[in-house]
């Protein structure tokens, strides 16, 4: 019964295409924790909205995200899947949370800096109150682990810092939840036009990403184009950072340490590797396009998915939205 298991929560944006960033260093993983641990995996519309969004767009990678999500080993039996806008819990307990995290705090989150340098001309306070609305998302649930990106570390911590706060106010409301941060090398993806910058899914530059959904002719040419360095050894050495990055990319899809890499290709140079890295990376890949192509072409069942899960994650975030609601002195709700 779920009821005993600790709780997993994760959260990915419906905006831009998902790379193979992405993928390899978080949503693969997703699926392995559902035996140990209760899952939630979530589309964050509610977040994505902070940049501004084309409604029918929105529309569009809300399903396409879940599609994704099942595309890449989620099975809904074993996970709930849902979109953070049907659960009432999220904002609400954003809202509250809002009021237990400071103005200071707020201001020092690299993403918020970055964010609001590049749209200078719509810096929302829900782009600034962000960090507080994903601390409710985890602890909406009584999360113990919360698997995401690098870039995630400094909202995780303030997740905890808010969880904490509250806590010594009120005595024990939520469980302070953990990062799970996988540090192996295919966990941080670099850019294939920067090699030093991590991948992005915004990234303005097509040929510095390698979306999931990407065709294999556009996967092979993007690697075809990769920057790398003016050598022709395909070994990890300090400083070839597009040849680390593609070596690192290689041993995700196919397995192989750089040890054995560098001894499969002595002696053949870039050409050569990039090729097999794109084969490697399209082959991978392939089954789950068309998984996703399968789900986008079955609406009748993702809307089961969507649906199964707002009433699942629903029903799990009462306990605590009622617990909080009476610590911070709200009196109860009428039934209706
Ligand atoms: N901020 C995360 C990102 O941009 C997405 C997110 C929202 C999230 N809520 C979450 C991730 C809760 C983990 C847990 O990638």
């Amino acid at each position: 019964m779920y009821k005993d298991k600790k709780v997993v929560f994760s959260g990915v944006q419906p905006s831009g295409q998902l790379t193979i960033g992405n993928y390899l260093g978080a949503i693969k993983n997703f699926a392995e924790f559902s035996d140990e641990y209760r899952c939630y995996y979530c589309v964050v519309d509610e977040h994505a909205i902070t940049v501004r969004q084309n409604p029918a767009e929105l529309r569009r990678r809300t399903y396409e995200t879940l599609a994704l999500y099942i595309a890449c080993g989620l099975d809904p039996e074993k996970n709930v899947l849902f979109v953070q806008s049907h659960v009432s819990g999220h904002a609400e307990l954003g809202w509250i949370l809002d009021c237990y995290t400071m103005f200071g705090e707020l201001s020092r989150m690299t993403q918020f800096k970055d964010k609001s340098k590049k749209n200078t001309d719509n810096i929302n306070a829900g782009l600034f109150t962000y960090p507080a609305l994903m601390a409710a998302d985890i602890l909406l649930y009584q999360t113990e682990m919360v698997p995401v990106g690098s870039d995630q570390k400094q909202h995780l911590e303030l997740a905890r810092n808010i969880a904490e706060r509250f806590n010594g106010i009120y005595g024990e409301t939520f469980v302070v939840p953990e990062p799970f941060i996988n540090k192996t090398p295919s966990a941080r993806i670099m850019s294939l036009a920067e090699p030093t910058k991590k991948m992005s899914k915004s990234d303005e530059n097509e040929n510095a990403t390698v979306r999931i959904l990407d065709e294999k002719d556009v996967i092979i040419k993007k690697f075809k184009r990769a920057v790398t360095d003016s050598g022709s050894e395909v070994r990890a050495l300090d400083g070839k950072d597009g040849i680390i990055n593609l070596m690192s990319i290689y041993g995700a899809f196919t397995g192989k340490s750089f040890e054995e890499i560098e001894r499969e290709f002595e002696g053949r140079g870039y050409g050569d590797f990039k090729l097999c890295v794109g084969e490697a990376c399209a082959d991978a890949l392939a089954p789950v396009r068309e998984e996703f192509k399968r789900l986008m072409n079955d609406k009748a069942y993702l809307e089961d998915v969507i649906a199964k899960g707002a009433m699942e994650a629903y029903r799990d975030s009462l306990k605590t939205m009622s617990k909080v609601r009476r610590k911070v002195g709200f009196i109860e709700k009428p039934r209706f």
